[in-house]
């Protein structure tokens, strides 16, 4: 079984995406699977269609890793991959419509807006912010649509603020998420599928030390503080993870994901986003959360490359 890791890629999360790339490299390799590291550059259509591997693992995180055109080119070559095709990707990836897909299938996702830049300099700044602020109320989340890693995000908690958490965002994306802020735990549940269908991997509560998770406070060791598993009651665990599970089928995900949830105060959860490359560095909350399920994460991954290869 040959292996190739793809990692790099020229998105945002090149940093990230190389990092996890390695961590996934050494896990397979302790695992006893031959396994290569690549970045996803032009000539990767040549090796792909002159010396094609038995599956592809995807470390690539940000746009061409999540939004599915480098599962289209594997596609195209025929080359089985780990987790979910082109299609889901580019579902999951788009956080306006995942959400609304998410809401369609009765799983919880807190209010929003889709705010292009366009419509945003043409009604003007201030008459579009107050009528957000007036819908959707106080503090809200602003994002990237099309994102992660945290960049380009803010928690807006004073109108004042607005405009520039908004500028931060155009930088990322020339349409910006705007959601309900819901207060609560932050909780991340992996998914995967061993074989025996998907199943919840225990909830990791994540605590950034200065109460905002960045950039900074994901990557850097020592900003955050993660509780695997999640301080939570068994019945609010089990929702969680069924509410994980639930988002993971709506939007047509297979083998692995990551479902980013809050908790809010009466327990109840809600779907952040989906993440369908979910990051593996040092610091990332999949491989606590493997962890923390008493799994080794190199026999995890030789599973779902061996059923990948099949
Ligand atoms: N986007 C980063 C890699 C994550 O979700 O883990
Ligand atoms: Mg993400």
């Amino acid at each position: 079984l040959r292996v190739l890791v793809l990692a790099g890629g020229l998105s945002y999360e090149r940093d990230v995406s190389l990092k996890s790339g390695r961590r996934v490299l050494d896990a397979l390799r302790s695992a006893g699977v031959e396994a290569d590291l690549r970045d996803a550059d032009v000539a990767l259509l040549p090796l792909l269609r002159d010396d094609p591997p038995d599956a592809v693992v995807v470390a690539l995180h940000g746009a061409t890793g999540e939004d599915g055109s480098l599962r289209g080119v594997l596609d195209l070559c025929d080359v089985p991959y780990v987790g979910c095709d082109a299609r889901s990707s580019r579902l999951a990836w788009d956080k306006p419509s995942a959400k609304a897909v998410l809401r369609e299938a009765g799983i919880p996702t807190p209010d929003w807006v889709a705010l292009p830049h366009d419509r945003f300099s043409e009604l003007g700044a201030v008459a579009v912010l107050d009528r957000i602020v007036e819908r959707l109320g106080l503090p809200l989340m602003i994002k990237p649509t099309q994102g992660g890693s945290g960049l380009g995000a803010a928690v807006v908690r004073d109108p004042a603020a607005l405009p520039a958490a908004m500028v931060g965002c155009f930088a990322y994306d020339s349409t910006a998420l705007v959601e309900r802020y819901v207060p609560g735990m932050d909780v991340a549940v992996s998914v995967v599928d061993l074989g025996n269908g998907p199943q919840a991997l225990p909830a990791v509560e994540i605590v950034p030390r200065n109460g905002v998770y960045d950039y900074a406070a994901r990557y850097t060791a020592g900003l955050t503080t993660w509780h695997a598993p999640a301080r939570l009651s068994a019945v609010a665990a089990a929702r969680v993870a069924e509410t994980a599970l639930a988002a993971h089928a709506a939007l047509g995900l297979r083998d692995l994901s990551r479902v980013d949830l809050i908790v809010d105060e009466d327990n109840r959860p809600h779907v952040l986003e989906v993440n369908v490359s979910p990051g593996m560095t040092e610091t990332s909350l999949m491989p606590l959360a493997v962890a923390a399920a008493g799994l080794d994460f190199g026999e995890l991954l030789r599973t779902l490359v061996v059923r990948a290869s099949q």
